[in-house]
């Protein structure tokens, strides 16, 4: 009997949990789209009230050593993510790649698109250099030691976690998804979701240069 009710009462605790979690998801897509609705918001995206650090320290796929400050004068599309990860990353970098091509010759010039791992473990310097030629040949690759790869995480408040795999062989890495646009001075100008395709993030970046 007493096993009975635990299990009940785990169960119930589990629904509240749900309904709860659920809730949360649903104020948050509320949110989304009073943002986007705003009359006096200039852009479509998620930047009003985010401050980020956009400073790093980090290493390069081709083994160089880089700041922010080698970008100097220049604006940043910058993904987070792991060379590993099956779909979303490579579909957000084929995004970042459809749109450097979108852009004209002029607008391209003053973005560099950065891909930062989450999982320097597995990204080596030489992981990371195969992976971004398949998708830009702008696109650079940057991984740092598991300090750097903390501090810059927390600088862009990316979430990542390291989450083991059934057979327990490998593992994979549970990130938040989102492209972030950084201006010269290293602020976010404009963060981009899944759900924001190519069309959109190019008009948004046309019009956020225009402004410049
Ligand atoms: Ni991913």
């Amino acid at each position: 009997m007493n096993a009975k009710r635990r299990i009940i009462r785990t169960a119930l605790l589990a629904l509240i949990g749900l309904v709860v979690g659920c809730t949360i998801a649903w104020l948050q897509i509320q949110a989304d789209r009073n943002q986007q609705t705003m009359p006096q918001a200039a852009s479509n995206t998620l930047v009003s009230g985010i401050a980020l650090d956009g400073s790093f320290d980090m290493t390069d796929h081709t083994g160089r050593a880089v700041t922010q400050a080698d970008y100097d004068g220049r604006f940043k599309l910058i993904y987070f993510g792991f060379t590993y990860c099956p779909a979303i990353c490579p579909t957000e970098l084929q995004k970042i790649a459809q749109v450097m091509k979108a852009l004209d010759s002029a607008q391209a010039e003053k973005i560099q698109p950065i891909f930062i791992t989450v999982d320097p473990e597995r990204d080596t310097v030489e992981v990371m250099r195969q992976y971004v030629e398949m998708f830009d040949p702008r696109l650079v690759g940057l991984r740092g030691t598991p300090e750097q790869t903390e501090k810059v995480k927390q600088g862009f408040k990316v979430f990542a976690s390291k989450v083991d795999t059934e057979d327990g062989g490998d593992y994979t890495v549970d990130h938040s998804s989102f492209i972030y646009l950084m201006n010269p001075a290293n602020q976010a100008v404009g963060i981009y979701r899944m759900q924001d395709d190519a069309a959109m993030i190019t008009a948004d970046i046309a019009r956020i240069l225009g402004d410049s």
